[in-house]
């Protein structure tokens, strides 16, 4: 089994709003780089795609369209967490924020993209897969976490927000000492209380460079833009990663203009507990907490 997982690629629309793309045109004009990317991806014959969030720059019609069809035309089955700037409404700024959040998760949802709190069972792996799109987790977020991981499995979470942990906070900084921490790591500590001895790695975008910290035997992989800036520099933009669950699970970072490739371990030498080995292929879609 072979997952891709994409960092941010904040896709807009040719048809989106002339002034916004302009002030965006770093990421307006990325049109070739995406089919670097779909390309790469192509060759790497994955089995399903995991976007950590930020598909779209911002969600209007024109953007959930063009970002959904994009990921359509891979033909390759695809499972997205929240980012914020897929919520996000410059046209809404007078609204309340769960209006206006509730308001574009029902667009997605009317395109038949689920961005619901949910895990996939793939024989001895569950992925989860976590909305933390505003940087908190709610409460009963956090409850059904701890119903997700209690498993045998390998747990894999996959969630938009890099999780608050001190270690996290320092890997951010010695990258870019001025990245705001209250916007770039979640809000609310849960390491100790709901991943601690639960999940073995976990994957997150939000960051737009690649940064990388093993907390105790879980692996905490930061994946950069998946995509190249049009004129814009992102440290190591342009890189997807593979996870490859085999005998000897491997996590492949792919380069999407040269096809180049790292292989690291999926989960830290010291994190090997047993995974029950459970039959087929079964997928579960639990609660969702944001108003929709
Ligand atoms: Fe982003
Ligand atoms: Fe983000």
């Amino acid at each position: 089994m072979r997952i891709a997982v994409l960092g941010d690629l904040h896709l807009i629309s040719p048809d989106a709003d002339v002034m916004r793309r302009r002030l965006r045109e770093h990421f307006a004009l990325t049109q070739a780089s995406f089919r670097q990317l779909t390309e790469r991806i192509r060759a790497e014959q994955p089995e399903m795609i995991i976007p950590l969030g930020d598909l779209v720059d911002w969600c209007c019609p024109a953007n959930l369209h063009y970002g959904t069809a994009m990921l359509r035309k891979l033909e390759i089955p695809w499972h997205l967490v929240p980012g914020n700037h897929d919520l996000s409404r410059p046209d809404f700024i007078g609204e309340g924020v769960n209006d206006a959040q509730a308001k574009a998760c029902e667009a997605w949802r009317i395109l038949g993209v689920d961005l619901s709190n949910r895990f996939i069972d793939l024989e001895d792996t569950r992925l989860i897969l976590l909305d933390s799109a505003l940087g908190t987790i709610e409460e009963d977020a956090l409850e059904w976490l701890d119903e997700a991981t209690n498993t045998d499995r390998r747990v894999l979470l996959f969630t938009h927000v890099p999780l608050h942990h001190e270690q996290i906070a320092k890997t951010i900084h010695r990258i870019d000492p001025r990245k705001n921490l209250q916007k770039y790591m979640q809000q609310q500590p849960c390491f100790q209380t709901h991943i601690q001895g639960r999940i073995d790695a976990v994957f997150t975008g939000h960051l737009h460079f690649a940064a990388y910290t093993d907390i105790d035997g879980t692996a905490c992989h930061m994946l950069p833009l998946s995509i190249t800036a049009h004129e814009a520099h992102y440290p190591d933009q342009g890189h997807f990663s593979i996870i490859e669950l085999s005998a000897e699970p491997a996590l492949h970072t792919v380069n999407i203009a040269t096809g180049c490739r790292t292989t690291h371990p999926l989960v830290p030498p010291t994190r090997r507990r047993p995974h029950a080995m459970a039959p087929g292929l079964s997928t579960s879609l639990k609660k969702t907490t944001r108003p929709r």
